[in-house]
């Protein structure tokens, strides 16, 4: 606004007036424009109280003009105001956008899969025992996975361990370029040998694969292999170490029984119950009414399996397990379908 022109309009003024007002950027500026259009020195002010001087004809009229300017002038400070409130601009919380006394927002915890927690939880145990853990590739090839475990080309046992094969991309396939995905964790057992020196004390936990889907087998699986080599080593070491093993796992109450089991890379074979974990041996549906589950496979290393390895079978002995970290994580937390574990559902995982 310039000087005040003799004869104001007060409508023209008005106009001009709530441009400016509307557009106000901030509470701040929109007080300099109220003391600007409604101050006491302000244009309408100064010809408000000069209406008594004017003849009384004219009075009325004049000062009726000048009052609904003021009036509109002030309803539209007051809608100005009230916006930029609204949208925070120009308001202290606008100023201080962040506040800092404000309680944070918790953000959502990860938490382990009971996959993983019964895995650490394995490798807790074995650890504590002393062994060493070792990792191994989960493609591997066909004398790792079968030939070097003393199952060679045509053995049957091979069958049990049915897995994925890449597509042959050569006629004259060999056992070293027979590519293929691990079915279980026991080739790691000829590579660990290869690369170290009895004494061995080792599990290698890991992923494995197999042709089966229904609810207690899975494509995709976790096992945890064990491999003990040293002179004069023999049954009475396997059982006392699965026997602490389970006992560890699944409570001090549990107890083991070893049954006779097949598998070509260990002579004799045998196969660990452990006592039922929920009824305690006196049957009930977990257990099938035996009072006993297995838990896992295992045996005395075969000679052929140690002479693979580069180890001398006169020399040393050796005992081997492999066990289901799923299977084992069922158990522990009484979960009845495998496939649960694998379908991602976080309100499941949630639980443990
Ligand atoms: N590899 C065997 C399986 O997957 C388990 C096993 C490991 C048995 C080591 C004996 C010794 O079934």
């Amino acid at each position: 606004m310039t000087s005040a022109p003799a004869g104001l309009d007060p409508e023209s003024h008005q106009r001009e007036a709530l441009e400016l007002i509307s557009s106000a950027p901030d509470e701040g500026a929109l007080e300099e424009l109220r003391v600007q259009f409604l101050g006491r020195r302000a244009v309408l002010s100064e010809q408000l109280s000069r209406l008594g001087s004017l003849p009384p004809d004219q009075r009325r009229e004049a000062g009726a003009r000048l009052n609904r300017v003021k009036t509109a002038l002030q309803q539209g400070l007051d809608a100005r105001r009230e916006a930029l409130r609204s949208d925070g601009s120009g308001t202290l919380a606008a100023i201080e956008a962040i506040d800092l006394t404000f309680p944070g927002r918790v953000p959502r915890r990860g938490h382990p899969h009971p996959v993983m927690r019964v895995w650490r939880e394995m490798e807790d145990i074995f650890r504590g025992l002393g062994y060493d853990v070792a990792r191994g590739p989960e493609v591997d090839n066909d004398y790792y996975t079968f030939e070097a475990l003393n199952m060679p080309a045509g053995h049957p046992a091979r069958d049990g361990f049915d897995t994925f094969f890449t597509a042959a991309d050569n006629t004259e396939e060999t056992a070293e370029t027979r590519v293929l995905l691990r079915p279980h964790t026991s080739p790691m057992q000829i590579r660990y040998m290869e690369t170290h020196e009895a004494p061995i004390r080792v599990i290698i936990p890991g992923k494995t694969y197999r042709r089966d889907n229904d609810a207690t087998h899975v494509p995709m699986f976790h096992q945890l292999e064990g491999l003990v080599v040293d002179e004069g080593i023999t049954v009475a070491d396997l059982k006392g170490t699965l026997e602490y093993f389970a006992r560890a796992m699944f409570g001090d109450q549990r107890r083991i029984r070893l049954r006779p089991d097949h598998f070509p890379f260990t002579e004799p074979s045998l196969e660990v119950h452990v006592s039922c974990m929920q009824c305690d041996g006196s049957g009930c549906v977990l257990c099938r009414h035996s009072g006993w589950i297995e838990i896992l496979g295992s045996g005395m290393v075969h000679p052929n399996v140690l002479r693979y390895g580069g180890i001398d079978p006169e020399r040393c002995t050796g005992f081997a397990f492999g066990c289901g970290i799923d299977r084992v994580a069922m158990l522990k937390y009484g979960i009845d379908d495998l496939r649960s574990l694998f379908e991602n559902d976080v309100r499941m995982i949630r639980q443990f």
